[in-house]
């Protein structure tokens, strides 16, 4: 047990994202007993609850937060109240993006792991998943089209003309390569880079460079794949794939994909990364206006998040173990939110889910 007090920045948000939050806090109570570890948790505001508390999605004030933490845990931005607004105010173009170019955030990690139990949960046929499905999608975070300049919409004489920029430079794309060849060597060594080089200028740089960080890397295995080819591996032959990295927009669009392929958007963390520990966690399903509310949201991701930022910002790999065993294992009993229940299963609501976790975590089960 060490005496360091931690320092996370807590951003709900919005939607499913403040109950979500408060379940994993449940977790992350147990987890702070149990392992000795000590947090403190300061909450900022971020999205449409920051605009309407203070006239923006991303307010100075929770910048400062984040600056002043180890990491942040964040919830999920966005929801139909907002969507009137002009598309640069809107919580996902204004709070989230910013987020990860203020912080230089530009590996996103985002696992795909299918549970063994969760198996008729894949839309896949179950012979397809047999074999099982864990992939590590490692997406490019702060280039590309999302920022790429210019970007813009002009008149012209014809009506109107928008242009988004697709732009990389070769620093770009060889420190997220990096990273998904550091982390092919815990797997099962081998990167999969998604692009279009049939096609994209950006593509054969990408090819170049990420060829040359695989020869730093001898013992993993580097193989191309065109995107729509892997958009349609993601769902033939799920089991081909160990980390596959992509440009940013590839991986937005695949993530979601092999999201999808392992049960549910509502069990899958994520962690974008800078130079250093900094980090930013959060589940990949996003605000999930339909079911706000109502305490039914799977607590899941967020939990997962959570381990994710103990082992990569925090360093305390076995508290983040914890929490991933007592996930196991509270789904190895039968434990199930509705996104994950099959028709004769019984459901429980976000806390009682994330109260199951806790409990594991308190008691140290579920050792794998
Ligand atoms: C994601 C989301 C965001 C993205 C949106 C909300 C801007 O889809 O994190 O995958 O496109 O990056
Ligand atoms: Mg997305």
């Amino acid at each position: 047990m060490s005496n360091k007090v931690y320092r996370i920045a807590v951003l709900a948000g919005d939607g499913i994202g403040p109950e979500v939050m408060s379940a994993t806090m449940r977790v992350a109570e147990e987890v702070e007993k149990r392992h000795g570890v000590q947090i403190e948790w300061k909450d900022g505001l971020v999205g449409g609850a920051a605009i309407d508390a203070k006239g923006k999605a991303l307010p100075e004030e929770t910048i400062e937060l984040c600056r002043s933490a180890q990491a942040v845990l964040f919830g999920s931005v966005g929801g139909p109240k907002w969507e009137t607004l002009p598309p640069n105010e809107q919580p996902e173009r204004a709070a989230l993006l910013p987020l990860r170019k203020t912080f230089g955030l530009y590996a996103n990690l985002r696992p795909a792991v299918l549970y063994p139990e969760l198996v008729a949960c894949s839309p896949l046929r179950p012979d397809r998943v047999a074999a099982g499905f864990d992939v590590l999608v490692v997406r490019e975070l702060t280039g590309g089209l999302y920022f790429g300049q210019p970007k813009e919409t002009t008149q012209t004489a014809r009506g109107e003309r928008a242009v988004d920029t697709m732009v990389y430079e070769t620093h770009e794309i060889e420190r997220v390569a990096e990273v998904a060849f550091r982390a092919a060597a815990h797997r099962k060594k081998r990167v999969t880079l998604a692009d279009k080089a049939n096609v994209l200028e950006t593509s054969l740089l990408w090819r170049k460079v990420v060829r040359g960080v695989a020869a730093k890397h001898p013992s993993i295995t580097l193989d191309f794949i065109y995107a729509d080819n892997a958009a349609m591996q993601l769902v033939r032959d799920p089991a081909r794939f160990d980390v596959l990295l992509c440009e940013n927009l590839f991986g937005d669009m695949l993530s979601d994909q092999a999201a999808a392929v392992a049960g549910s958007l509502g069990m899958l963390p994520s962690a974008s990364l800078g130079e250093g520990s900094f980090g930013l966690y959060e589940p990949a399903g996003g605000s999930a206006p339909d079911i706000a509310g109502k305490g039914v949201a799977n607590p899941i991701a967020q939990i997962l998040s959570l381990a994710l930022l103990l082992e990569m910002s925090l360093g305390e790999l076995e508290a983040a173990q914890s929490v991933r065993r007592a996930v196991a294992e509270a789904i190895r009993e039968g434990w199930r939110t509705a996104d994950v229940a099959g028709p004769t299963e019984k459901k429980v609501g976000t806390r009682a889910m994330a109260q199951e976790i806790a409990r594991r975590v308190a008691l140290g089960r579920g050792k794998s």
